[in-house]
């Protein structure tokens, strides 16, 4: 791949900073002497309803910021992408998340292979494995049929799982429950296992490279329970072989290492592959994702993989200047890079995605905390923000005063749908709508906020008027859509995806490696000897570390 272009020496950059020192942010002027500004900010991306019209950009900007893309070769760099080009260039691999959502006919080849048939494949099967458990033909060894599924993944290889399982409550099959187990504390695994009956639970063992220290620990921790269970029940004998059939009927797993599936004792007929192609935290719609096709069935799943389809090709066709991720990554770039804005929000009106801030945790931030670029140079300008949230309204009675008050500037995104999943009324008050009003009322509060003269005019002491003063000016993305479908969390799940791609790219750096990730593993492997009593590896550790192993040891007695 190309060096990467330095966006700070771009002309769109100079063009940017004198904006920026130029600006004087004030939302309620811009949209009293413009009344068409909500509708010129307002654009549409499959079934999203995208308004930018509270953030801090006047037309000069946004031109601005559309040239830096170009200047930076924005979408020669997305064409690359979708063409299968080793654009992770530290691992040498290409990124096609986006050929798993790609209907089958399509064509995109990886070092002159078509992999879309390949993908399909794998998809029938998974289908295929679901179905069986749905419908009850698949049975555990005792012959009942599965009630829960449990994901054993982590990273990657649960984020996504997790959060769409969530979303998709509504969709879930009755009579079907999935549980997922990621963290290496054995609490989670104890806790998850505790009340399942082991003659209707089948595990998912997920992992992309089948060798994470946390998920093969788990899934040996659920293999030893399981068998000691069927065993201690009288359901199965001690013979090697009950054990296997066992092991058959309650393990199937998905990962790119069916090697080393077979290692672990699951037979590799029911272990569901991917490649390499495929980062982690882009693989819920791999078959990183079978625990929700088992849970919402082979039809929803299209749905959701349609959903993602549906926003590569927005992000694939459309000018960089009405194209949503785009915009938004640019925007990010904007106030990431010209106002200092070290975090952003991300604050879904829709109890459902209560997981999606933590799912995008992982994509944005181990995308983009990088510091060098993808040719190994330093990086020119600060990277990736800090992504939190949690759902409205609860933030509301949380955090939201430092957003509202606070001495930093927080760009927030506001995702909500129309359509409730659950329509329940209040006395004769529809209760969504009740909630709503919140999404509705805290980017109006945010972008216009109050000033002195309103607080003095509702009769407000003198001395108290400063701290009821709200600035506003403070910047959201309001994201809407019909209803929380399948579809529309994929929707959401691509539009993340690709604004992630975007700063990326303006940024120079490789959004596909983690390598950030390694160091503290390595130095787990060399700490645990230590930990467990061996004297020579715990005065290999600095003084700090050997304390604290010191004072662990004393209070584990
Ligand atoms: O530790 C980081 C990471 O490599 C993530 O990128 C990945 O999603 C996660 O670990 C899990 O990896 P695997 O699916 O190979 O178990």
């Amino acid at each position: 791949m190309s060096a990467p272009v330095d966006a700070t020496t771009t002309a769109a950059w100079r063009s940017l900073t004198t904006l920026k020192a130029g600006l004087e942010p004030d939302l309620r002027g811009w949209f009293a002497a413009d009344p068409a500004r909500a509708e010129a900010f307002t654009l549409t991306a499959g079934d999203l309803h995208v308004d930018l019209s509270k953030n801090l950009i006047d037309d000069a900007v946004l031109t601005a910021l559309v040239d830096l893309a170009e200047q930076v070769g924005l979408a020669e760099r997305r064409d690359a992408m979708f063409a299968g080009e080793k654009i992770n260039v530290t691992e040498g691999r290409a990124v096609l998340h986006t050929a798993l959502r790609d209907p089958a006919g399509a064509e995109v080849l990886v070092d002159g292979t078509n992999v879309v048939p390949e993908v399909h494949e794998v998809l029938e099967k998974v289908y295929g494995f679901a179905d069986r458990v749905r419908n009850g033909e698949w049975k555990g060894v005792t012959g009942k049929p599965i009630a829960t599924v449990v994901n054993i993944g982590i990273g990657g290889s649960d984020l996504g799982p997790v959060m769409v399982y969530e979303a998709l409550q509504p969709y879930v099959q009755k009579g079907l429950t999935a549980r997922f187990v990621s963290n290496i504390d054995p609490t989670d695994v104890a806790l998850k296992t505790a009340d399942l009956d082991p003659e209707t639970t089948l595990f998912i063992v997920a992992s992309k490279t089948f060798t994470t220290l946390e998920t093969l620990t788990n899934a040996r921790l659920a293999r030893s329970w399981l068998l000691h269970a069927l065993k201690r029940s009288g359901a199965i004998g001690d013979a090697d072989s009950d054990e296997s059939e066992a092991i058959a009927k309650h393990f199937v797993a998905v990962s790119t290492a069916l090697d080393k599936v077979a290692d672990f004792g699951i037979d590799p007929a029911n272990a569901f592959g991917f490649w390499d192609w495929v980062g982690g935290r882009y693989s819920v719609d791999s078959a990183i994702g079978t625990s929700l096709v088992v849970a919402l069935g082979r039809d929803s799943f299209a749905d959701f993989l349609a959903g993602f389809h549906t926003i590569d090709r927005h992000f694939a066709e459309t000018p960089i200047g009405s194209n949503v991720p785009a915009l938004m990554g640019l925007l990010n770039v904007w106030y990431r890079n010209f106002f200092g804005a070290a975090t952003h929000a991300v604050l879904p009106y829709a109890q459902l995605l209560h997981r999606f801030p933590a799912y995008l945790q992982q994509l944005t931030m181990e995308s983009n905390g990088k510091s060098v670029r993808w040719d190994g140079s330093p990086v020119t300008t600060d990277t990736g923000e800090v992504f939190w949230g949690e759902p409205g309204t609860n933030g509301q009675h949380a955090f939201y005063q430092l957003i509202h008050q606070g001495t930093q500037l927080i760009p927030a995104d506001f995702i909500a749908v129309a359509k409730p999943a659950y329509p329940l009324d209040d006395g004769g008050t529809d209760v969504h709508e009740l909630f709503l009003a919140n999404f509705f009322a805290q980017t109006a509060a945010l972008a216009f906020g109050k000033t002195a003269d309103e607080v003095r005019a509702e009769g407000t002491a003198e001395e108290i008027v400063p701290a009821r003063v709200f600035s506003g000016n403070r910047p959201t993305t309001s994201i809407m859509a019909p209803a929380l479908t399948p579809s529309v969390v994929g929707q959401l799940i691509a539009l993340y995806e690709h604004i992630t791609f975007t700063q990326g790219i303006v940024w120079g750096i490789d959004s596909f490696d983690q390598w950030g990730v390694e160091l503290g593993k390595q130095l787990a492997l060399k700490v645990t000897p230590a930990v467990g009593g061996d004297e020579t590896a715990l005065a290999e550790q600095d003084p700090s570390t050997q304390g604290l192993i010191r004072y662990y040891r004393e209070q584990r007695g």
